[in-house]
């Protein structure tokens, strides 16, 4: 199990959104949130601008659906080059469908979970996806605290993943930074969105590597 950074470019500046991917160059990911104001209740941006992210980015563009009806807009993103295209499965109607279908468009296919939304409904699925993501905190903005509540639901997804034998890496989003993610490689995340972590300091590319030296120490105890 390798430990995997990716930086959110929700608290970014979106005035010079190139300049800003590049600050990440050493992450593995670039995670891009896409909010449509009825599935959260805020607006981000789309596929015109997911379209032109994936040609400047330096990285692998892994995609945040937080939108309604992702089974008809999600295969955009694959079609436009995200590398990994994460739909939420409270708004899916056909996820097995849509995550078949995002893997033979030869992306990642990513299942993401509100920290409300049992994992253990899903454990049939595994096989059927790339990601699990798990939320910590409620979807919609950057800069809330972690959820400590949903740390006994990546340990049990965890065994889930272990028990299935399925190659599935485990994402945790929202609130995690120097404070919280120890203890979230510790419940068996292995990729971790950060947003205001890392752009929200000077340095996003140090503050990169300090959060991967934390995760990588803390998921091997
Ligand atoms: C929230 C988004 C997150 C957000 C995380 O709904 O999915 O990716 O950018 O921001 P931080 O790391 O600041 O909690
Ligand atoms: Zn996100």
């Amino acid at each position: 199990m390798s430990v995997q950074i990716s930086p959110s470019i929700l608290s970014a500046d979106f005035t010079n959104l190139a300049a800003e991917l590049a600050r990440v160059g050493n992450a593995d990911w670039v995670h891009v949130d896409v909010m449509d104001n009825h599935f959260v209740p805020n607006l981000t941006l789309g596929l015109p601008v997911v379209e032109q992210l994936v040609k400047v980015s330096p990285r692998p563009v892994d995609c945040h659906l937080m939108i309604a009806d992702p089974d008809r807009w999600a295969p955009g993103y694959a079609e436009a080059g995200a590398a990994s295209v994460t739909f939420h499965v409270e708004a899916a109607h056909a996820p097995v469908r849509l995550a078949r279908q995002l893997r033979a468009q030869g992306a990642r296919a990513g299942m993401g979970l509100k920290p409300a939304t049992p994992v253990e409904p899903y454990a049939d699925l595994l096989a059927e996806i790339d990601m699990l993501l798990l939320m910590t905190v409620e979807p919609g903005f950057g800069g809330q605290p972690f959820l400590e509540v949903v740390l006994p639901k990546i340990r049990r997804a965890r065994e889930l993943i272990r028990s299935s034998g399925a190659q599935v890496w485990l994402q945790v989003d929202g609130g995690v930074s120097e404070s919280t993610i120890e203890r979230a490689a510790e419940a068996g995340a292995d990729v971790f969105v950060a947003g205001s972590a890392v752009y929200g300091v000077e340095d996003a590319a140090a503050a990169v590597e300090t959060l991967r030296a934390m995760a990588e120490r803390a998921c091997c105890r």
